[in-house]
């Protein structure tokens, strides 16, 4: 069987030995579901990290399944999507959590938000289904996801790895981003139930003037805290016009959603370093990931008249 580039690509750099095995053994997976659930796999959709394609049962219903390599990120996104469930969120027929494989309810047309050309619009309508599925937790509540505070350990792992840096990271880069992590989780009041993966390509049209959220990852944390994807995907490769559409985005979301700005863009920067290095495969990196880190240090200290350096030295 012969599979699109990337995603063996990306299987194999994430899940390395592991992620060659289930590749491997993809062909009677497929078999597998489609015993089990009577249903015909169709041609995979672009795929990224996971198995994802449309499929019709004998009955003649559409669903979409989805194959991920069975471990804590399956779990998490089962549980997210249970966490999540409402009218903005799609909607799970079935599961197996032996074998990580998801039967989702198929969105239809489908096509996802990135391809809206109207950034603004991509904005309001992605603000709108982030109100409906994110949720407050209560100070007591207890949830099993991971929260943000996990990003702040997969840092520091980073660090203890890669102590000089990686890839175009430097060491200031990686230490400057970790005492924001740690002055954010620090000081933040509240704690939401997030999606974890929130971009335009996790956001796809129902049709009826609705849109609804894939593939959550699951998160808890605040909600500035999951906007940081979205405003890094998408962007013009030219810096300033990138600062621009961050800063324009910033803007949206602050005011649709009551945000702390100052905290959103102080998030921004933190993230931006985490998930560049998480992208860095020997020469190769996001470079739109990596020019956010200094675009969201800019439009902080734009924005505040106060050096970013300054919030976490005391
Ligand atoms: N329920 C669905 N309905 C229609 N298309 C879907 C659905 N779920 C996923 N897709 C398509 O499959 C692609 C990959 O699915 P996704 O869950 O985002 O996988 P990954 O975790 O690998 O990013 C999506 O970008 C979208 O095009
Ligand atoms: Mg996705």
């Amino acid at each position: 069987m012969k599979y699109q580039e990337h995603f063996v690509k990306t299987v194999k750099h994430y899940f390395q030995r592991q992620g060659e095995e289930w590749l491997m053994g993809l062909p009677s997976l497929i078999n597998y579901c489609e015993e089990r659930w009577q249903l015909r796999m169709l041609a995979p959709y672009s795929l990224s990290i996971n198995y994802v394609a449309p499929a019709v049962k004998n009955t003649g219903e559409k669903l979409v399944v989805k194959c991920c390599i069975p471990g804590k990120e399956f779990l998490n996104e089962l549980e997210a999507l249970r966490l999540m469930k409402g009218e903005r969120m799609v909607s799970v027929l079935d599961w197996d959590e032996q074998r990580g494989i998801i039967l989702l309810e198929k969105l239809e047309p489908g096509s996802c938000l990135a391809e809206l050309e109207n950034d603004e619009e991509a904005c309001r309508i992605s603000a709108i289904v982030m109100k409906k599925i994110t949720r407050r937790l209560s100070p007591a509540e207890a949830c099993g996801l991971p929260s943000t505070l996990d990003r702040e350990e997969s840092l520091k792992e980073i660090i203890r790895n890669y102590p000089e840096g990686t890839g175009p990271i430097t060491r200031q880069m990686l230490n400057q981003a970790l005492k924001l992590y740690t002055y954010l989780n620090g000081s933040s009041r509240e704690r939401w139930i997030l999606h974890g993966d929130f971009h335009p390509y996790n956001i796809l049209d129902t049709g009826k003037d609705e849109w609804k959220a894939i593939d959550p990852k699951g998160l808890t944390g605040e909600r500035e805290a999951d906007l940081i994807q979205f405003m890094l995907n998408k962007l013009p490769e030219d810096k300033e016009k990138a600062y621009e559409v961050i800063k324009e985005r910033a803007g949206i979301f602050t005011e649709e959603l009551g945000l702390n700005k100052q905290r959103l863009l102080l998030w921004g920067y933190a993230h931006a370093v985490l998930s560049t290095s998480w992208t860095v495969d020997g020469m190769n990196y996001d470079k739109n990931f990596f020019n956010g880190i200094e675009i969201f240090r800019k439009l902080y200290e734009d924005c505040t008249r106060n050096f970013l350096e300054k919030i976490t030295l005391n």
